[in-house]
This record gives C-alpha cells, structure tokens and sequence, in this order.
C-alpha cells in the first residue's frame, strides 16, 4: 500500500473522509467529511479566518450566494472560457481530459500535440482518438418553475427555460468583485484592503481523481486583495510572503515540501498577468496546492462596464480615483487538508511495538485532549475521570473521552485522530489530585495537577 492509500484508510476507519454517497455506490469527485473530517475542517477554517480577517485591519469577511445572476458568468469571462480539453476514444467513447493523458502539457494541449504522442486509451487500450473540444466546466441548473420537459416544448417554454438558466458558482472570486461597491459604499476602507470569503465552488471536471484533490463539489478560501495599480508588485511580494508563513506556521507544512511554480504566460488563467501556483510534495507527487493570481482591474473593470457602475476608489486622503488593481490568492480546502494529513501520517515505534499517528498542529488537531479513568469498573476513578473531563470541556471544548478497551489501545486510538494529550485518571489521582498526561508525539508521561491542566 502507498502512503496514500494509508492515510485514505485511515480517514475512513477513524471517520474523517468517507466517498459521497457511499451508500448508494458514490458519485464521482464528492466527498462527504465524517465527524473527525468536520471538526478538522471547522478548525482549518478558523485558523485561516482568524489569521486573515480575525488578526488584520486590511481585511474583510464576506459571505456570497453561491447561485448568482448569469450575467455574472459572461461577465467574468466563465461562460465563454473556463472549459478543459476534453478528448473522446472512437473505439470505447470514454472520455479524458486530453492533458492529463499525456506528459508535460497543460490545458492549452492541442490535437496536433496528443495525436504527436498518441498514448493509449486507459479503458480499451486502443489509440484511435477523436478530436480536443473544449468542455465548459460550470455546472447549469435552472432557477424557478421550470421543468425539463419546456426545453423541447413550445418556443415560449423554451425560451422560459433558457432564461432560467443558472450555474452553481466555479469560483467564490465573483462574489467578491460583484460586492465590491457594496463594500466600499457602506465601511469605506482604506487602500490597500482585502476582502475575504469562505465557501462552496463547483466544476464538472472531466476526470476527478487523487482522492480528494480534484473534486466537483470543492470549498475555496479566497482573498480579494485591492490595491492602487502602481503597488501591485510589493503587495503580491507581501501576500506571497504571508501565506507562506501562514501555510508552514499554522498548517504545518515543512518548508522543504512546498515549491513555487511561476505559471508561464500560456497556462495562466484568462484573466491573470502573473501567476505564481504554491505546489507540494503530496505522497503521490507534486500538485498544485493554490494559486496566488495578479488580476489587474479585468474583474472590476468588466463589471463597471456591465453594470454600468462606478468602481473607482476615492483615495480618502489624497482625492486621488482609480479602478483597484487585485492580487488573489486562492487556496482549495480539501487540498489544504490532505496535505496538513500527509505531513502529519506518521508511522514509528514504541517500545517495539509500531504505530500510527497524526502529528497535527495543536490548532487543527479535532481533539485537544482525550481523558480516561485507568479502569472502566471503579465507580471512583470514573467518578474523578468525569469531573476532569468536565473542566477541560469547559476551558478548551475539543475534549474527548475514551474508557474503552485497555489503556495501551486508547493511545492507539487518540495518536492515529491526532489527539496532542491523553489524561489519565488513577488510583494516586484519588490521593494528591495529579492526573498523568501523555504526549502523542514522544509517548512521554508526565504528572500534572489537575489545576495545572
Ligand atoms: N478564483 C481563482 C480560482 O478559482 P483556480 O486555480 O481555478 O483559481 C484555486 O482554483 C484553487 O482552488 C486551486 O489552487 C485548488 O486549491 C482549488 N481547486 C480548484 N479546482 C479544484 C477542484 N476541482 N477540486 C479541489 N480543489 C480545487
């Protein structure tokens, strides 16, 4: 088994990670996060709202609709351009995104470049290929009294049905820009500012794969960082440099793991002049974790043209208008997890005896302490056990506890779900009030009194 294939057992076995509808045999690119997932997740969010808005002066929480005006999607660029390259065997009709079959080309691959290599079909085997059409990745749904049948029915229903066309949000970015105004109408902020959101983001990709790193239903934490167009060179040097710090301080990520990629002119995004992607050594290879994008005023500018709106900045202090300039830095949330899992899965030995843990930080640990009663049968260390488990739920809330099996099998337990510090209550706590701490990462054990905790 990979490394990998360990840590997407472990995620299941201990309740993290489970397939989307597993139960009815799943459905492709979704995931469904189980109680330990959850509690890992709410945490990572907090850690990145906490440092980005929470700490700062420069930055703003907002929280979009995920389904917004169609205008919406022309407007940025989405309907016309956020397509793959989807390519179809003749033989087997599987379908693939072409660039993914074939070595070092991006989504910019064409025909004459996949037939030049013509790899084989990973269904049939056989290499008889059709041509790349480009293959739009928003998902469509339509919004009101609409039924599927008025798409073939008269020409009024099926105009209906056209203008009922929605599409669930490919990125949370435009709910930002289209806020803007919004914004800087009612708080006024002062240039530079960010604003912030957290959420939901949706793409029929062509072939979701490697676990939870390409999925259709994804969350994105996206900034919008705004700035005066001659200053967007040291403002993306300084969010560069914070995320960086962000990604090795809070999430854990060793330095030696995460490499910058600056995105050539060709594989960069319609609307960006300079991309740098943040790339880490996941267990299967390197891959893209997030991307830090300069989007000069396209966004804002092609909303003020739609809109008719104004969205220019009136520098408060110098009078000074201009349309912002915006660096974006965007981050995936299931990515962000599997690599705080694949820097924290360990495997060593205790006393001969090997083991699995999750060193996860602190902060993202779903548990921060478990607490047991040495023995499940004595009324009066359960009693003692019950009391200290009380107190810590109420000082530090991600408490757990564990009175099963024998207490080696508890450590096993609470070091594979990353739990920093088992509690144990025993027959000397009766006596002078000290419980014995464990550490998850050296196993070592210490005594505490209970008022230390
Ligand atoms: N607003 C800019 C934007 O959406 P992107 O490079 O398409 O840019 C940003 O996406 C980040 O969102 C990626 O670096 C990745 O972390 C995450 N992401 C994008 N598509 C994803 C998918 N299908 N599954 C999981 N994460 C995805």
């Amino acid at each position: 088994m990979s490394k990998l294939d360990d840590i997407v057992s472990l995620c299941k076995r201990r309740g993290f990670i489970f397939p989307g509808s597993d139960i009815y045999g799943g459905m492709a690119g979704t995931w469904d996060f189980g109680p330990l997932g959850v509690q890992l997740k709410n945490n990572l969010v907090n850690t990145w709202w906490n440092y980005w808005v929470d700490k700062r002066d420069d930055m703003f929480g907002i929280d979009a609709a995920i389904i917004m005006n169609p205008i919406t999607w022309e407007v940025s660029g989405h309907t016309a351009t956020f397509a793959d390259p989807l390519i179809e065997c003749n033989d087997c009709h599987s379908r693939f995104r072409a660039d993914k079959l074939v070595d070092g080309y991006s989504e910019s691959i064409t025909t004459e470049e996949f037939k030049a290599i013509n790899p084989k079909c990973p269904n049939c085997g056989k290499t008889n290929w059709g041509t790349i059409r480009k293959f739009n990745m928003m998902f469509q749904t339509h919004v009101g009294a609409v039924t599927p049948e008025d798409e073939n029915g008269s020409e009024t229903d099926k105009e209906l049905a056209r203008r009922s066309i929605a599409y669930l949000r490919p990125e949370t970015a435009q709910g930002i820009f289209t806020n803007y105004k919004n914004v800087v109408d009612t708080i006024y902020p002062s240039m530079p500012f960010g604003l912030c959101q957290f959420g939901k983001s949706f793409r029929n990709e062509i072939s979701p794969r490697d676990y939870i790193l390409r999925d259709r239903e994804c969350s994105q934490f996206e900034i919008e960082y705004f700035v005066k167009p001659d200053t967007w060179e040291e403002n993306f040097e300084s969010i560069r440099t914070e995320y960086l710090e962000f990604l090795q301080k809070y999430l854990g990520l060793s330095k030696a793991k995460i490499h910058e990629l600056e995105v050539p002119e060709e594989d960069r995004a319609f609307y960006s002049k300079r991309t740098i992607d943040i790339m880490y050594e996941y267990p299967n290879g390197e891959e893209e974790l997030m991307g830090i994008a300069y989007r000069t005023d396209y966004d804002l500018g092609n909303v003020a043209k739609a809109s008719g709106k104004n969205m220019e900045y009136r520098d408060k202090n110098t009078g000074e208008t201009f349309v912002p300039h915006v660096i974006e830095p965007s981050m995936g949330l299931e990515r962000a997890i599997l690599d705080i899992l694949s820097e924290a899965y360990t495997e060593d030995e205790i006393n001969g005896e090997k083991r699995v843990l999750l060193k996860l930080p602190e902060g993202l640990a779903p548990y921060k302490f478990c607490v047991s009663p040495l023995l499940k049968n004595k009324p009066e260390l359960v009693e003692k056990a019950k009391f200290v488990y009380n107190k810590l739920k109420e000082k530090y809330t991600f408490v757990t506890w564990d009175d099963s099996g024998n207490i080696g099998k508890r450590y096993r337990k609470q070091d594979e779900i990353g739990t920093p510090k088992c509690v144990v209550i025993d027959f000397d706590t009766l006596e002078d009030d000290t419980v014995t701490v464990r550490d998850r990462d050296t196993a070592e054990q210490v005594r505490v009194k209970i008022e230390e905790l």
